[in-house]
């Protein structure tokens, strides 16, 4: 099971919630192929893949929003990992059939969402409460 550590946070609400619904899916998935259901990976899969493009979307309109001078940099990131993305589409559509593509899928799709996904995410934190502060005082 994947856990949002207090290190992992970057104490930003809409955020955090986005990351937080991540990981529940993944933990989702990770259920599902531990009690011999993979075939509800078919659902799963895609539904981890749609919301994290739309974290994406929502993560860059925020960074825009403050006007985060490194944004270039973390769009061409969140693109890079569209091609991440596909390869978990691939492996779920033969989970049924493999024990490897079950392997596969578990530990690129952890690894997937606590290091490109979150870990990247810490850069921009210390930004982002800043930015939220002055937001706040304004
Ligand atoms: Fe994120
Ligand atoms: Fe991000």
């Amino acid at each position: 099971m994947v856990e949002l550590t207090r290190s992992f946070e970057l104490e930003n609400k809409p955020v955090d919630e986005d990351h937080r619904g991540l990981i529940a899916l993944v933990n989702d998935i990770i259920k599902v192929l531990d009690e011999g259901r993979p075939e509800e990976c078919a659902q799963l899969v895609p539904d981890f893949v749609a919301f994290t493009k739309k974290h994406f979307q929502r993560e860059e309109a925020l960074l825009e929003r403050y006007d985060y001078p490194q944004l270039a940099k973390h769009r061409e990131h969140h693109r890079r990992l569209h091609d991440n993305l596909e390869n978990l589409l691939k492996l779920a559509a033969n989970v049924t059939e493999s024990e490897p593509a079950r392997q596969s899928l578990r530990k690129e799709l952890v690894y997937f969402m606590m290091d490109d996904v979150i870990n990247a995410d810490l850069d921009f934190k210390p930004f982002l409460s800043e930015a939220a502060t002055d937001d706040a005082t304004e």
